[in-house]
């Protein structure tokens, strides 16, 4: 507990992401309320719950896709929800996502796909996205791979490709949705090394949504926990010391793998 708190207070100096009394509804559908925490910088910062908890949905809120129904949420130190117009553009481009479904598109090649972002937001020539494209394939092991379309290529690389985009434009933040679903034990170990070395390398900052237990004890420096039926958040700190100490039903079953009592 002693350390968790120590963390807590590190944060506070230089948090990249901030959610305060998060509240988030579909209608009379209410996902989940007071969701609460921090990311520091550099940090691994991973969301994990059953299906249809709400995980992505709070992803789409933390990059400024959906409003919450209450609450705060901060993002590289600017309130997401009052930052508008140019400054809030801005603000986008320095965040970088990478969806559940990969979301390449099918018609372009892997470099034209990663190029998509240059694109769109730099003055870049040709010749100059091509190069900071390339580089981004070839950090993700997909140097190979530039001439291929999404058809062409694995689960996996498909996964990294993604990952390659959302790097495009350098940003100091990424948010993975399920980087790993799907993919073979070696094939997510790798993808696992990758996101490692990039927040330990760059000090890019990472939130990642995974159901994955042996991801989230790989990779994850801090997580927090949602829960359909409790509507909100049922744990919150490092998955080590979750794994080993937490007394919620649900989270000991969901880190020791047992089935939740009856
Ligand atoms: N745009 C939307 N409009 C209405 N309901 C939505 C919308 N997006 C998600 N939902 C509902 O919100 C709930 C949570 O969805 P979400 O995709 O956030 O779950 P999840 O935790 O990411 O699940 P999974 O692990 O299966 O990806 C689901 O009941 C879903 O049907
Ligand atoms: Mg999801």
């Amino acid at each position: 507990m002693e350390a968790f708190q120590d963390i807590q207070r590190r944060q506070v100096a230089d948090p990249v992401v901030t959610a305060e009394g998060v509240a988030m509804a579909f209608g009379s559908n209410a996902l989940f309320r007071d969701v609460s925490f921090s990311v520091a910088r550099g940090e691994v910062f991973v969301i994990l719950g059953g299906s249809g908890c709400g995980k992505s949905t709070l992803l789409k809120l933390l990059i400024g896709l959906y409003r919450p129904t209450a609450g705060k949420i901060g993002i590289l130190g600017q309130p997401l929800m009052e930052t508008e117009g140019a400054a809030r553009r801005e603000l986008l481009t320095r965040l970088g996502v990478m969806w559940q479904s990969g979301a390449l598109f099918g018609s372009m090649t892997l470099l034209e796909n990663v190029m998509l972002p240059l694109e769109a937001h730099t003055a870049l020539p040709r010749a100059a996205r091509e190069q900071v494209a390339r580089v981004k394939l070839g950090l993700v092991g997909l140097s190979d791979a530039a001439n291929r379309l999404p058809a062409e290529i694995s689960g996996g690389m498909a996964k990294r490709a993604g990952i390659a985009r959302a790097m495009a434009l350098d940003p100091p933040l990424l948010f993975l949705d399920e980087p790993s679903a799907g993919l073979d034990p070696i094939t997510s170990a790798g993808l696992d090394q990758l996101i490692k070395e990039l927040a330990r390398d760059l000090g890019t900052t990472f939130v990642v949504v995974t159901h994955e237990l042996q991801s989230i004890l790989a990779i994850g420096d801090r997580c927090i926990m949602l829960d359909k039926a409790a509507r909100g958040m049922i744990a919150e700190g490092d998955p080590r010391a979750l794994r080993d100490h937490a007394t919620h039903p649900t989270v000991r079953a969901f880190f020791r793998r047992e089935a939740p009592a009856a």
